[in-house]
């Protein structure tokens, strides 16, 4: 565990500790950031008193199947977060990664990679409201744990359940057929599946039922007569 005081982003300082030589399984936390990213070339607001941390993986699977990251890290986030709220609020994984909290964004995840010489850099940098959350006009409703919870809740309390659970999931992971145990437990955290739901892309927006993940984690839309196979893109789920 590398914990720093202020940083620009705690995934650029992992992956330039990979480009450093760093072997990889390396946690990097910050108290705050100045530089923070989102998905989608969005900003993080990165204030004291929330989560900010960045696990460094290298060659964790074969490239392609580094995206697969993102549904292994989202699990073992939105189980650390059930055990910190216990049983009360409703904790769920809106695809591909961003963490609910009684149906507000709560947490998020951006996978990034690079390769370096030791193999494929694979970063999951996650961040999570803790004691407070970006108000303003956002894409999506937000809130933080703490006024969830009703009392304080620390990023320390959040990174110990996190990276234990990270290291399980990361075995599962590594296990043949092992994303096929992730798909099937992502599945039972999943919010809106069976529901109908709006997918923004960079290009256009389309609106149908969250059937399912495929094999390779992309979201299946059934729209009347289509199934639509995503890649990529931001949900919002629908009133029915
Ligand atoms: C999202 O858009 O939902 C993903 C947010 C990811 C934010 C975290 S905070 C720690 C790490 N460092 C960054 O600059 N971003 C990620």
């Amino acid at each position: 565990m590398a914990e720093h005081g202020e940083l620009v982003s705690t995934n650029d300082t992992a992956l330039d500790s990979a480009r450093a030589g760093d072997p990889g399984r390396l946690w990097i936390t910050a108290a705050s950031q100045t530089g923070g990213r989102g998905r989608n070339g969005r900003s993080w607001t990165s204030h004291p008193g929330n989560l900010f941390a960045s696990l460094l993986l290298i060659d964790p699977a074969p490239p392609r199947r580094a995206p697969e990251l993102g549904f292994v890290a989202s699990i073992a986030l939105a189980q650390a977060l059930r055990e910190v709220l216990g049983d009360g609020p409703a904790v769920k994984i809106k695809w591909p990664n961003d963490i609910l909290g009684n149906g507000a964004k709560v947490a998020g995840i951006l996978l990034e990679s690079a390769p370096v010489a030791q193999g494929l850099a694979c970063v999951a940098g996650i961040g999570v409201n803790c004691a407070s959350h970006p108000d303003g006009p956002l894409l999506y409703k937000t809130n933080d744990l703490s006024a969830i919870a009703g009392r304080e809740v620390t990023p320390g309390m959040v990174l110990e359940p996190l990276a234990a659970f990270m290291a399980h999931w990361l075995g599962v992971w590594s296990q043949p057929a092992g994303f096929e145990t992730i798909r099937a437990e992502w599945l039972t955290l999943a919010a809106g599946q069976g529901e109908k739901i709006r997918v923004t892309r960079p290009k256009d927006a389309v609106e149908g039922v969250f059937k399912t993940i495929d094999a390779t984690g992309r979201l299946l839309l059934q729209q009347d007569l289509n199934e639509i196979a995503i890649d990529a893109g931001d949900v919002f789920l629908l009133p029915p």
